[in-house]
């Protein structure tokens, strides 16, 4: 792949900033709409309409798009899917990202369940730190395997087991943890989670269900607000002490636990009201659309417009186009209803 030396005429603006002074710096990128694990939230057992394969982006189109968002300002790139780690390369397409002029950091996001896996003698994991990849963010919504089996349709909690350990050995810089909130469910298992976390020294969050599935996902009976489930932890853990300067990559508010030096988040998209003020962040989809907020209906074709012969100029401005559209906030409050699984959108 020829090298892309960003040309003066990109520079035009150093870095992408919307209209609510929104930094654009962090692009996720789902590689695969594709997914081993079908969980009730995201991807649902009776939908399984994947992309065909010319639909997706290549490996080249994909990093053309970031070498382009990284003339633009974007310095971090996430590794999504559905479950990035289905599709084939996706270790060497990592390698390729960290050559990228511009970016700095890079990680992925998985169920966990292929961290294990071997080829050659060497695990996923150690693939992927190998590539470059600083950080790897786990599902792991339930610590019993009974209703991890019910979340995911899957019986794969050993496997994530074994995975956590395989990426915990090939030594990322940091591993996390995340847990969707699903009221009735997790409650009695925070405690555990926490602990488990603790264990294997890596930062736990805890995700308030978001409407990004087939719609009778996200009712009353199902959610769970991040206050509860603080109130819950307190409970056993004691009063939490929040730690606002405390910030990874996201929206994650961060809170100790006095008692044992421990980390955990709470990402409340839903009933968090300052959720989006320090949004960072682009998608771009396993089929090339870039969208500028998980929770709108705005995405824009970048697909057709690379396969139509643009310049990188021509997609340095597309960029900045999208970001200009990048909204105030999501629109999950306001009765949103999903165009999208979670699944193609990328996680
Ligand atoms: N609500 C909240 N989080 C979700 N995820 C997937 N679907 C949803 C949803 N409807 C989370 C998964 C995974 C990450 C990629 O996105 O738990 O950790
Ligand atoms: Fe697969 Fe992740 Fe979606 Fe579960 S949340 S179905 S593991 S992509």
């Amino acid at each position: 792949m020829p090298k892309l030396e960003p040309e003066r005429s990109l520079w035009l603006e150093p870095l992408v900033e919307d209209p609510f002074g929104h930094r654009i710096s962090y692009l996720r990128v789902s590689v695969t709409d594709r997914c081993n694990e079908r969980c009730r939230y995201c991807m649902p057992e009776e939908e399984q309409a994947w992309f065909a394969k010319d639909e997706t982006l290549s490996y080249d189109e994909l990093l053309r798009t970031v070498r382009v968002g990284a003339t633009l300002g974007i310095k971090k790139v996430r590794v999504t899917g559905g479950e990035p780690l289905t599709r084939p390369g996706v270790a060497g397409f990592c390698a390729d990202l960290a050559q990228i002029p511009g970016i700095e950091d890079i990680g992925i996001s998985t169920n966990g369940t292929l961290l294990a896996k071997l080829e050659d003698g060497v695990t996923m994991a150690e693939r992927l730190v190998k590539a470059g990849v600083r950080t790897a963010n786990i599902s792991l919504d339930s610590l019993d395997r009974e209703i991890y089996k019910r979340t995911t349709s899957r019986d794969l909690l050993p496997r994530v087991m074994e995975g956590i350990d395989a990426a915990i050995a090939a030594g990322f810089q940091s591993i996390k943890f995340n847990c969707v909130l699903m009221k009735g469910q997790t409650e009695r298992e925070l405690p555990a989670l926490i602990d488990f976390a603790r264990e294997k020294k890596a930062l736990l969050r805890f995700i308030e269900l978001m409407p990004v599935s087939t719609q009778d996902v996200l009712s009353e009976d199902n959610f769970l607000p991040i206050a509860t489930a603080k109130k819950l932890v307190e409970q056993t853990a004691g009063e939490l002490t929040p730690l606002p300067e405390f910030r990874t990559n996201g929206p994650a508010a961060y809170h100790l636990i006095p008692a044992t030096g421990q980390r955990i988040g709470f990402i409340g998209a839903m009933t968090n009201l300052h959720f989006c003020e320090n949004c960072d962040k682009l998608r771009l989809t396993c089929d090339g659309k870039l969208r500028p907020c998980l929770g709108s209906y705005l995405e824009f074709d970048l697909r057709s417009v690379m396969r139509g012969g643009c310049s990188d100029a021509d997609l340095a401005a597309f960029f900045q186009n999208v970001v200009a559209r990048k909204p105030k906030e999501h629109d999950f409050r306001h009765n949103y209803q999903p165009n999208r699984r979670m699944i193609a959108i990328g996680g």
